[in-house]
């Protein structure tokens, strides 16, 4: 067993400060005919337990691409990240099935919902994918709904629900499985503002009750003073904008809005 897979099974890191998740001058680019992007430009970010991170900047600046990288789901054309201390790029594919089921919880910008399932069957059948018992199971995804405030709406298929309803549901799904970080792409981006800063209430209370770590993106300003860092992406680099509960908002949209030059 490689170092990294005991890390993966053995190694608790809650409560300690080490990063869970670490991007160390990570870079992304897309080769296209005659053109490479640089979605992302050597980012070095740590992740720690109990920590809520947010991600904001303008449309293409590299935050989708970023959080792939982090999750593990692609990884980095130069540079590192690593998985408590592993590098991703280096996990085979058991590795990787323990870090997607047990670990890592990945909300979806495009939710990702199987068409077929019910809201309930969404929720429930990861948690039946990593072993997780039928009592539990079901304990845990009725209160998932509930806290997303779509129990009655159990039985509807995604195309039976909503945008933001099935928003809420990939949201339920990825917090049910309890993993000790969740990355989510503009969680908020279909929610009207109440339902929004409910979401990112929740991830608040999930940092401080569970030490669990949250990074997500959004172009919301007003959900910012719930994060603990606030980290502007701009033609795919990162800058630590604000630390702390008390964010200025309005200071972290100017940056983008004054600068023309990026795509969007
Ligand atoms: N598969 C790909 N091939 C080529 N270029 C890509 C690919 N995916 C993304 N890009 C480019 O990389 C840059 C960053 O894209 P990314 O999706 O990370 O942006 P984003 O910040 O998530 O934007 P949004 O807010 O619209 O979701 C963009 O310029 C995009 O066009
Ligand atoms: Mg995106």
């Amino acid at each position: 067993m490689s170092q990294a897979t005991e890390q993966i099974t053995d190694r608790e890191s809650r409560g300690t400060s080490t990063p869970i998740i670490q991007a160390i001058n990570a870079s992304r680019d897309y080769q296209l005919v005659g053109e490479t992007v640089h979605a992302v430009r050597n980012v070095t970010l740590d992740i720690r337990m109990g920590e809520f991170i947010t991600l904001v900047g303008r449309s293409g600046s590299g935050k989708t691409t970023l959080l792939n990288m982090l999750a593990g789901l692609d990884h980095p054309t130069s540079g590192q990240v690593l998985f408590e201390g592993g590098d991703m790029a280096d996990f085979n594919e058991k590795q990787f099935i323990q870090l997607r089921r047990h670990r890592i919880g990945v909300v979806f910008q495009s939710f990702a919902l199987l068409p077929l399932l019910s809201a309930y069957e969404n929720v429930e059948l990861p948690m039946r994918i990593a072993g997780v018992g039928a009592s539990e199971r079901s304990k845990r995804t009725n209160e998932v709904l509930d806290i997303v405030g779509l129990g009655r709406r159990a039985k509807h298929r995604p195309y039976e629900l909503s945008g933001g309803e099935q928003q809420r549901i990939s949201i339920a799904r990825a917090v049910a499985m309890r993993p000790n970080v969740i990355l989510a792409d503009e969680p908020t981006g279909e929610l009207d503002s109440v339902n929004a800063a409910h979401i990112f209430g929740l991830f608040h209370e999930m940092v401080i009750e569970e030490d669990m770590s949250i990074v997500a993106t959004t172009h919301d300003s007003t959900l910012l003073d719930m994060a603990d860092k606030i980290y502007t992406v701009h033609n795919g680099e990162i800058e630590l904008t604000e630390v702390g509960g008390r964010v200025d908002a309005d200071a972290q949209f100017k940056r983008p809005d004054e600068d023309d030059s990026e795509q969007d």
